[in-house]
Formats: C-alpha cells, sequence, structure tokens
C-alpha cells in the first residue's frame, strides 16, 4: 500500500539485503512477509505496516520502495530499505546510494542499521559470526557518486571514525540475543569495487592491510549518512573466508548464500532486541552522536556565502 503522505518523523531506518548474498531475511516483502527476518520481527512486535513509499529526491528514487512499519509499544517508526532493491537486482556499484540516503533523510532518519555480508579475513572470525566494524579502507574504484556536495558547493566532513560508537554500544549491549555466534568489535572493513570477488593476491594484501573483513556495499553509503548528519553503524554477517585460506574453497555465491540463510536467526534476534533499545535512547536523547550530529556539518562547508 503506497502511504498517501510520505511521513517525515521515521527516526529510524534499517537497510537490508545485498544483491549477489540475498539478504531476504531482512526483506519486508508483503504478503510474503513471513519469510522475511525484518517482518519477523515486526509479527513479534505486533507492528503495524503502515505502508510504503517512494520518495523522489534530486538524486532520483531509492533502491526500491521503503516499507514504514510503527512498533508498539513505544510508537516508533521504522523505515526499511533493501539495498540491492527486493529482487536483488541492484549490483553493489549501481546501488543508487545518494537517492536511498536522501529519501531515508527526508523521512526525518537520524538513525541507520545497515546490515551487510562480508567476507572474513581472519581465522578467528569464522562464517555466520557478526561483526560490528570501526574502520574502513576504500577499495572502490571512484566510480560511485560519493558526495552530496558538489556543483558549486564544497564541504569536507569529518569521517575519521566512519561509524558511530553509541550505536555500536547500543548493538554490543543488546548482543546476548545472539546464538551460536559471536559478535566482533572494532574491525576493519575493506569495500572493494566489485561485483567480482577479489583475487587470492588482493585477499593477502587487505590481510596485511590489517583488513578484518571485506564487503562491496559500506561505501559511499558510510560517507553519504555522514554528511547527512546521520548516525550510522554497520552490522556486518561473515559468510565466508574470501579466498586467503589455504586449504579452503575460495568464496562462491552459494556458499554465501548458505551462510546467510543461517545468519537470518540471528539478524531477527538482534533487530528485535535493538529496535527498542534505540526507540527508547533516542526519545530520550541519550544517544550522544545523534545529538553531536545535528547540524555538525554547518562547519564543512568551505564554499564562501558571498
Ligand atoms: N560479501 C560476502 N563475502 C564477500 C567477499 N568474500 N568479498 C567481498 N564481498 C563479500
Amino acid at each position: 500500500v503506497e502511504l498517501e503522505q510520505i511521513p517525515t518523523d521515521v527516526k529510524i531506518a534499517v537497510i537490508g539485503g545485498s544483491g549477489l548474498y540475498h539478504l531476504d531475511n531482512l526483506e519486508v516483502n508483503i504478503p510474503l512477509a513471513l519469510l522475511s527476518t525484518f517482518s519477523l520481527v515486526l509479527t513479534f512486535f505486533n507492528p503495524q505496516v503502515l505502508g510504503e513509499v517512494n520518495p523522489l529526491t534530486p538524486w532520483g528514487h531509492p533502491s526500491d520502495r521503503i516499507i514504514i512499519s510503527l512498533h508498539t509499544p513505544s510508537s516508533t517508526k521504522v523505515a526499511f530499505l533493501a539495498r540491492h532493491g527486493r529482487g536483488h537486482y541492484l549490483n553493489p556499484s549501481e546501488v543508487p546510494a545518494r537517492a536511498n540516503i536522501a529519501a531515508l533523510k527526508s523521512l526525518g532518519v537520524t538513525t541507520i542499521l545497515a546490515f551487510s555480508a562480508v567476507g572474513s579475513l581472519r581465522e578467528e572470525i569464522p562464517p555466520r559470526d557478526f561483526i560490528l566494524p570501526s574502520q574502513i579502507i576504500d577499495r572502490t574504484k571512484g566510480i560511485r557518486p560519493s558526495t552530496f556536495f558538489e556543483n558549486g558547493v564544497t564541504a569536507h566532513v569529518p569521517f575519521a571514525d566512519p561509524f558511530d560508537k553509541s550505536l555500536a554500544d547500543l548493538i554490543v549491549a543488546n548482543a546476548g540475543v545472539l546464538e551460536g555466534a559471536k559478535l566482533h568489535t572494532d574491525k576493519t572493513l575493506v569495500c572493494m569495487e566489485g561485483p567480482a570477488f577479489s583475487t587470492r593476491a588482493e585477499s593477502h594484501l587487505y590481510r596485511q592491510w590489517g583488513a578484518d573483513i571485506i564487503n562491496m556495499s559500506v561505501l559511499p553509503e558510510s560517507k553519504l549518512a555522514r554528511e547527512a548528519e546521520i548516525a550510522y553503524q554497520m552490522v556486518c554477517m561473515s559468510t565466508d573466508y574470501d579466498c586467503w585460506k589455504e586449504h579452503e574453497e575460495a568464496v562462491t555465491v552459494e556458499a554465501v548464500i548458505a551462510n546467510l540463510g543461517a545468519n537470518g536467526d540471528n539478524a531477527k534476534r538482534l533487530v528485535e532486541a535493538v529496535i527498542p533499545a534505540l526507540a527508547k535512547a533516542l526519545e530520550e536523547g541519550s544517544l550522544k552522536s545523534v545529538e553531536a550530529l545535528k547540524g555538525s556539518n554547518r562547519f564543512a562547508v568551505i564554499t564562501s556565502k558571498e
């Protein structure tokens, strides 16, 4: 159902999905909703799916229609967006990240939980573990539009710490719900262009650089969220050991999908636990970084006002 009026009071967004990796466990797919993690979350909280919106931004439409749901008892509205489209038709380089972030911003979103499948570059992060990265190494090729500030307005936003520590802390505080999977924190995520996976030489190189996990989706999404003054934390789910590991089969889509399926229940549990806690923190104004981000980019604009 298309909402007649686009709401502007949706504070929390969940970005899910991955073209190759079938994060369909995080899709809200009505009426197939019961198949998906996010909608199971909705069912658990007896939330009301209010409808869908498809805002037109100056950068076009988002990847797919955004689903708005109302969570009880806190009356919190949550937006869900499938990064690669619900049919997984957008490869990582094709995701309209500016439209996605601008669309969420137009709904009033101040906080994004972004889920992503990742390859593991470390022995101690087996497939099916969860990871909260704190750093990013950019190995995209510069072909993804990655700023809102252009065409006469230049701004340089701080990005030294690309993720949101207070959101990460809130996820850690609720990680007890994960079953049979460890939550690793403070890891470094390499973002590659894709869509083909890395060569072995690249995989070894990233390990030497100190990277712990690899995906194709954190950029420019996280950068644009920072420009839009939205608190952003990616929740990574390990699906494979990429191709650096001897005697281990190199990553295939098949393996990734198999492990993602298994990650679904844990992702569901995590979202279930985090949304009410996050809603409460936002209501109390106790999420420090969300408060600090408000208006922060005033000082990032370097273009003369005259
Ligand atoms: N997403 C899931 N596994 C991946 C890998 N090995 N490389 C890049 N992106 C991934």
